[in-house]
Order: C-alpha cells, then sequence, then structure tokens
C-alpha cells in the first residue's frame, strides 16, 4: 500500500541574524511523503524556497542518525516533537496528519543565542565540558578488561550517562533554562568509572561553576529535561551530581584552576 502524501501548513520562526528580531512565518507545503525525516521535510521545503528565490530555513544537522545532538528544534512546543526517545532527524513525518498544522521555533535559552532562523550557537555546552569532561590522568595502555574490577550496575549506569549526546532538548524544555541534565550525565559518565574517579570532585566544581557561569538556570525539580531528552537520561544524574558537588565541597583540597 502506498502512502498518500501530505499538504502540511508550516508556522517557522525566522530571524536574519543574532541581532535581527524575529517572527513566525507560514509556508504551505505540498508532497511530503509520509516516510520523510522531518528533516527532509525541511530539506523539501527549503527547495522549493530555493526555486522561488527565497532564503532557505536555517536549521542545524549533522548525522541524521540521532548521535550528533546537532537537529536542535522545537516542534509544536516540544523540543525533538512528539515521539518520546527521539531526535528530529529521527522523527518521520507519518507521525503527522494531512492538513496538519505545525509550527517549528529554535532552543530557547540566554545561553544558546539564536544565530539565524532555528539555528542557535549552543558552544556554552562546549564551554562546560572545556571546564572539565574529560579524564587527564594518565591510564595508560589499554589493559586487560579484568584487571580493573568495575560492577555492573556503575558500569550500565555510566554507560546510560554516557548516552548524551549535548542536544541542549533538556535546557529547551526547563522553564529555568537549566542545563543540569547534560552536565550531571557528563559527570556521571566519568565519575562512577575507577578512571574518571581521581579528577571527580574538581571536575564536579569545574563543570558547575562553568554552568553557573554560563547564565544556565538551576534545577528546580520539574523533571521537563527527563521527559524531552531523546535518550533516556534520567533526573537521578542530577541527584548523583549535587551529593558530588556537596561532597567535594566539603572535603576536597582547595586546588581548584
Ligand atoms: S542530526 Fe545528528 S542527532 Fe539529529
Amino acid at each position: 500500500m502506498t502512502a498518500h502524501n501530505m499538504k502540511l501548513k508550516l508556522k517557522i520562526w525566522r530571524q536574519k541574524n543574532k541581532n535581527a528580531q524575529g517572527n513566525m512565518t507560514d509556508y504551505h507545503l505540498e508532497g511530503v511523503s509520509p516516510d520523510m525525516s522531518f528533516l527532509e521535510m525541511i530539506d523539501l521545503l527549503n527547495e522549493n524556497l530555493v526555486k522561488s528565490g527565497e532564503d532557505v530555513v536555517s536549521f542545524d544537522h549533522d548525522c541524521r542518525e540521532g548521535i550528533c545532538g546537532m537537529c536542535s528544534m522545537m516542534i509544536n512546543g516540544e523540543a525533538h516533537g512528539p515521539e518520546k526517545s527521539t531526535t528530529t532527524c529521527q522523527l518521520h513525518m507519518r507521525k503527522f496528519k494531512d492538513g496538519d498544522t505545525i509550527v517549528i521555533e529554535p532552543w530557547r535559552a540566554k545561553a544558546f543565542p539564536v544565530l539565524k532562523d532555528l539555528t542557535v550557537d549552543r558552544s556554552a555546552f562546549d564551554q562546560i565540558m572545556s571546564a572539565g569532561g574529560y579524564v587527564t590522568v594518565n591510564t595508560g595502555a589499554a589493559c586487560d578488561a579484568n584487571s580493573i574490577l568495575v560492577s555492573k550496575v556503575d558500569a550500565d549506569l555510566a554507560m546510560d550517562a554516557a548516552q548524551c549526546i549535548g542536544c541542549g532538548a533538556c535546557v529547551a524544555s526547563c522553564k529555568n533554562a537549566s542545563a543540569m541534565l547534560f552536565v550531571s550525565a557528563k559527570v556521571s559518565q566519568y565519575s562512577l568509572l575507577p578512571q574518571g574517579k581521581v579528577e571527580a570532585p574538581k571536575r564536579v566544581q569545574n563543570m558547575v561553576a562553568k554552568m553557573d557561569q554560563l547564565g544556565f538556570g538551576n534545577c528546580t525539580n520539574e523533571a521537563e529535561c527527563e521527559a524531552s531528552c531523546p535518550k533516556d537520561i534520567t533526573i537521578e544524574n542530577i541527584a548523583r551530581m549535587n551529593r558530588d558537588h556537596l561532597k567535594a565541597k566539603l572535603f576536597s583540597r582547595p586546588e581548584i584552576e
């Protein structure tokens, strides 16, 4: 059975540059296959805009397979759209109906300024990673896997945290524009494993300090971040980060750079 192509009304945030005032603009799009991804649907719109000599809609994307975290956009008020555990690039148009109106906006947060249309500057996340999201201790050459024992529980929790793709949906969905889900996932993926524990107190303090400095808000347990995360990162990570941060403040030596 061939699925019928759809006609859609799109309301898209258009903004020429960082300093320009943006506005919602309406587009009518025909010939949308239910098998297209959401980004392919915007590609189709952009092909039409090119043909009519108009400026294409700017949006971020890279892998288009749910890995890079670039395809940040609010779709009908939800980060990455209506499908749970799904990035925008993996969302299919079959989730929408013929004749639907779809509202598409960029992430909105002070720390993620809009550069153009749907593209925002997420380099604040890179700055947080630079503040501590790595292991600097010499872990030596690859050794036998059994020589450093890691419990299955810790290994699973670390791998779950490492699923974070840094897309920023947590920030965009939070009424406080808090980055704590992202930061706590990054802190956890290292601190749960032996190699990451050595620098854990310094790491958590530096990353949290950078997050605060960049203008992200605080967590007030709304849990919108968890609901919108395409990689199912849980707010347990935030609780773990808060405990680690408190312990680090109380017990570590004052050697923070
Ligand atoms: S484009 Fe890479 S996660 Fe969507």
